[in-house]
């Protein structure tokens, strides 16, 4: 998407929607005075009537809107300007966008607002170009009439300033790695399964620079990875692993190791899910959607750092060949593991890219899965759960969290979580007992990553929204997208 930054006054911007917001309590700012002198008072006396309260994501819009160049003009409130934060500002501009986006063909202009105390200029060009850019890319992949449109022409008003255009810059590229992500999260499983997404990170590859290795069946059975292949193969689709690298340090320097459960459908295997479980289960790749997405944005940037991506696809179906409860896989790095739920699976396939990234010598870890409908329950759908083996990596990745104003929840790894992972045949079971399901299930991963620094963050939860809101398009979110990148970022 391309996106203009502009620095035109306010009243001269041609445009078929010109996009302002105002705070509350509402005043006429240094922004907005001269659009309200050449509308001849309008704003002023909306204010004065209450019509216009600031309100965060309050819209108000002016159809003939005289006076001035733009044919008319839509007025967001922002909130009290002392509150505003990143997920505050995102959400007042993507819901006057996503309102205006419901119209075919038509040019868009946003104002970009003044700093405030908690944003800086940067960070305000940045949050108001990547919320354009995210909240009108629908999931009505395949409407004949689509509910949201593309804008002919997208504006941004601003100063046109190195940091201004840098952060629009960023914005833009941080905006369309989301939109990847929630993209082919959207996509359902009968177009994305493990050979058409390696086939997609192995294009985003191209486009942007990044080296890209696929393994497939065969050389997953030469590298060990019995775990994953299992829970593969009961579908006609076999497995993949796809590893995209990017050097932008020097080639000693360990790289951050990013990794995605990427079950592109989940049944639950043997241990069927029923419908509704079922229902959404193409998301269920969500996790490695966004090491593509974030691994597209981190080679666009080209941050100086070394980082390699892995993607661990399969699908989890039911068939003739599905593995089975009471079977025993042996994982890469040795141990044993006792089937006991075949719906347990992104563990078993991240056990084995966990193992694979350490033996590759990346120094530190972030996995990110949709891997426990117990974190839902825990945290509710918006707040994405943390667990580690190393305090000050987690601490890392949740300061990186806090700056992108993404949500996430450190919860604990006790000992006694870990030893109801028992079993009598094996060195450890798939699945512990319902209570504390998403800990038991970081207890299990961390077996699999020796003493490397490692956060996994079970996104099941946020990663995929139920239903649309003014603010925010149903389906793939991008989630953890934005933080990936920051975390990159250093
Ligand atoms: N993919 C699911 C988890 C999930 C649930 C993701 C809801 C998104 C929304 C995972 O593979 C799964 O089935 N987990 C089981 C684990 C259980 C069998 C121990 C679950 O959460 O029920
Ligand atoms: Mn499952
Ligand atoms: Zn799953």
């Amino acid at each position: 998407m391309e996106i203009k930054l502009v620095s035109q006054k306010l009243t001269d911007v041609k445009t078929d929607w010109l996009v302002v917001g105002i705070a509350a309590p509402p005043e006429i700012s240094d922004t907005i005075s001269e659009l309200d002198a050449a509308l001849g008072g309008r704003i002023t006396r909306l204010i004065e009537a209450k019509d216009i309260s600031g309100k965060l994501a309050e819209r108000l819009t002016i159809f003939d809107a005289e006076g001035i160049a733009s044919g008319r003009l839509l007025i967001v409130g922002l909130g009290k300007s002392d509150e505003l934060t990143q997920s505050r500002l995102n959400k007042a501009i993507a819901s006057a966008a996503r309102q205006i986006s419901e119209k075919k063909e038509v040019s868009i202009a946003v104002a970009l607002s003044a700093a405030t105390d908690t944003l800086d200029a940067a960070a305000i060009a940045e949050t108001t170009t990547t919320a354009i850019v995210v909240s009108t890319q629908g999931q009505g992949l395949y409407q004949n009439e689509p509910t949201r449109h593309a804008f002919s022409t997208t504006m941004i008003v601003g100063d046109d300033s190195e940091t201004t255009k840098a952060a629009v810059e960023k914005g833009t590229i941080l905006g369309e790695a989301i939109n990847l992500t929630r993209e082919l999260v959207n996509r359902p499983a009968g177009e994305i399964y493990p050979e058409t997404f390696a086939a997609k990170a192995e294009k985003v590859a191209q486009q942007t620079g990044l080296k890209c290795e696929v393994l497939d069946e065969n050389q997953l059975a030469t590298e060990k990875m019995n775990s994953l292949l299992a829970v593969a193969q009961g579908s006609d689709r076999p497995a993949r692993v796809a590893i995209l690298e990017h050097r932008g340090s020097d080639a000693n320097d360990p790289p951050l190791a990013l990794i995605g459960k990427g079950v592109t459908f989940d049944s639950g295997g043997l241990s069927l899910k029923p419908g509704d479980g079922m229902k959404d289960m193409k998301c269920d790749m969500a996790g490695a959607a966004t090491v593509l997405g974030a691994m597209s944005a981190i080679a666009r940037l080209n941050l100086p750092v070394n980082v390699v991506g892995y993607m661990g696809l399969v699908e989890n179906m039911v068939s003739g060949n599905s593995y089975k409860l009471g079977d025993v896989l042996t994982a890469r790095n040795g141990l044993t593991i006792e089937v006991l739920n075949t719906d347990a699976e992104g563990r078993l396939v991240l056990a084995d890219v966990l193992a694979l990234a350490v033996d590759r010598g990346a120094n530190r870890l972030v996995d990110a899965a949709t891997l426990t409908g117990a974190c839902v329950v825990a945290l509710g759908s918006e707040v994405v759960g943390a667990f580690t083996n190393n305090q000050e990596w987690c601490n890392t990745l949740v300061e990186a969290a806090k700056n992108c104003d993404e949500r996430v929840w450190q919860m604990p790894m006790d000992d006694d979580f870990g030893e109801l992972l028992k079993s009598d045949v094996a060195d450890c079971r798939n699945v512990g007992p319902r209570w504390g399901g998403a800990i038991t299930a970081a207890k299990f991963l961390e077996k699999f990553v020796s003493d490397t620094p490692w956060v996994h963050l079970d996104i099941a939860g946020p990663a995929f929204a139920e239903s649309n809101k003014p603010h925010r398009e149903g389906g793939g979110t991008g989630v953890m997208v934005a933080t990936m990148v920051e975390l990159a970022s250093g």
